[in-house]
């Protein structure tokens, strides 16, 4: 996937700085303005969701009037950049006023570089929930394939697959954990294929060996004791139309043969009965399983395989999905506050927070009874960090602390926390995350005490 990489829009007249902040930043798109005017330029062409801004601008540098005038006209222009503003000498006063007028966050000169790089990932990470908050608002393209819910690149490629398998005349296998919404993708290749008959959806490991074969092939009165009545399969139920063949890789040997001829043949025969019956039944399948190694062993018949597997689609898991999890959490919330507790109108920042750092091993399924559980439990109007219940979780009732120092700190580590589980603990990459170095995150670790 090939993202082009964030702008970070930095007004700063002294050029001495601006090298240093651009070689320091590399993993941003630095884009440098010495003024007012170059500062509403760079604004225009390159729309950098975040600004840092020295108030001193010429040509009044040793004030702050021309650094207020710039703030102003940033924010009107583009009310969501995320400005952080360098406050020099009478600091406090100047930052609060720039705080008041709208800016994100303030650092004092000199700069220190990896404190402003943290200030700056954070101002990035907001600004994305808030772009995905808006998108979503305004009811967004986040649908495809009519249920689907995703932006995430991976995904959508993974639709892109299905809507072009679905109308031709293929088996496909699925792929992928629980919770990842097989059956979902399922009905949407049954959807998308213009088959007329039903979609019919069987459990291969939930129905005991030995009705299995009755559930899917169907069977004649007297066939065996307690065939009272002729019953149609599955198989024929689903005929003009698409059978779901989930947890295929449990059906036993003996069974697969069987299916493997009504692959071959497109013809059924029920149990006891005696005419061979022509179905056209499309199959799609499913499994966590991993089928390669079942048929290495012999538990599962290669034919069979090649026969179901014409078409392999692989679904990737919610922690491979960027962004989607935050995405599905809105939706869900939605969805279930409207249906269980309509008082729910929002997810609060620390839940946003809670769901974007949590690895999800239970995919969308785990997802969704979360959020389910959460509405159903929630007493106020936003849904909270504590109504999620997430392991892992910042203890609750921590007030930001009015100290500046510790209220940095409290954020810090709460962005450090975040950036190492969502890399499970990748060095390298919390600290691509955080915008700052590897020693630079060993440091904080050790000084915060935070374990890797
Ligand atoms: N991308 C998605 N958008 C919206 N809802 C989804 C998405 N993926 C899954 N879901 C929902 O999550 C739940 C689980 O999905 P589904 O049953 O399709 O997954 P599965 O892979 O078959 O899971 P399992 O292995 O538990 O059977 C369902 O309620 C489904 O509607
Ligand atoms: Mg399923």
């Amino acid at each position: 996937m090939s993202e082009s990489m964030k702008v970070l829009l930095v007004v700063e007249d002294d050029e001495g700085l601006q090298r240093q902040l651009k070689w320091a930043y590399d993993g941003y798109q630095v884009v440098c303005a010495g003024d007012r005017q170059a500062a509403i330029d760079a604004l225009r062409a390159h729309e950098p969701a975040v600004v840092t801004l020295d108030l001193g601008l010429p040509p009044d540098p040793d004030g702050t009037d021309e650094g207020f005038a710039t703030l102003a006209e940033i924010l009107r222009l583009k009310p969501d950049t995320k400005v952080i503003v360098a406050t020099g000498h009478g600091a406090r006063e100047s930052a609060l006023k720039a705080i008041g007028m709208g800016a994100y966050d303030f650092y004092k000169k000199p700069v220190d570089i990896d404190e402003l790089g943290l200030i700056v990932a954070r101002a990035f990470h907001l600004h994305e929930i808030e772009e995905e908050n808006r998108r979503l608002e305004s009811g967004g393209a986040a649908t495809v394939l009519g249920s689907i819910i995703t932006a995430a690149p991976e995904m959508l490629k993974v639709a892109r697959t299905i809507e072009r398998v679905a109308s031709a005349d293929v088996s496909v296998m699925l792929l992928g954990a629980s919770g990842t919404g097989k059956e979902l993708l399922a009905r949407a290749v049954h959807e998308m294929s213009g088959r007329k008959g039903q979609f019919v959806a069987i459990n291969c490991a939930a129905i005991p060996e030995n009705l299995l074969e009755a559930e899917l092939f169907g069977y004649e009165r007297g066939a065996f004791t307690g065939a009272v009545k002729s019953n149609v399969g599955k198989i024929e139920l689903a005929e003009g139309g698409t059978l779901f063949l989930d947890e295929v890789g449990d059906i036993p040997l003996a069974l697969q043969v069987k299916l493997l001829r009504f692959l071959q043949e497109r013809m059924i025969e029920r149990i006891g009965g005696r005419q061979p019956i022509a179905v056209d039944t499309r199959i799609v399948c499913a499994t966590h399983q991993d089928l390669d190694a079942m048929t290495a062993d012999g538990r599962f018949r290669e034919d069979l395989y090649y026969r179901l597997a014409e078409i392999v689609v692989k679904i990737p898991s919610l922690a491979e999905r960027s962004g989607d999890s935050v995405l599905l959490a809105r939706h869900f919330a939605n969805r279930f506050s409207r249906e269980l507790n309509p008082g729910v109108q929002s997810l609060s920042a620390d839940a946003v927070d809670a769901v974007d750092a949590y690895a999800w091993p239970g995919n969308v399924r785990e997802l969704e009874n979360r959020i389910k559980r959460a509405v159903i439990m929630a007493d106020g109007k936003t849904l909270t960090a504590a109504d999620l219940d997430l392991p892992g979780a910042a203890p609750q009732g921590q007030e930001m602390p009015i100290n500046l120092r510790a209220a940095r700190e409290v954020a810090d580590r709460k962005a450090i926390r975040q950036a190492m589980s969502r890399t499970e603990n990748n060095i390298s990459g919390a600290a691509k995350l955080l915008g700052i170095s590897r020693p630079t995150l060993y440091d904080l670790l050790k000084q915060y005490r935070l374990s890797a």
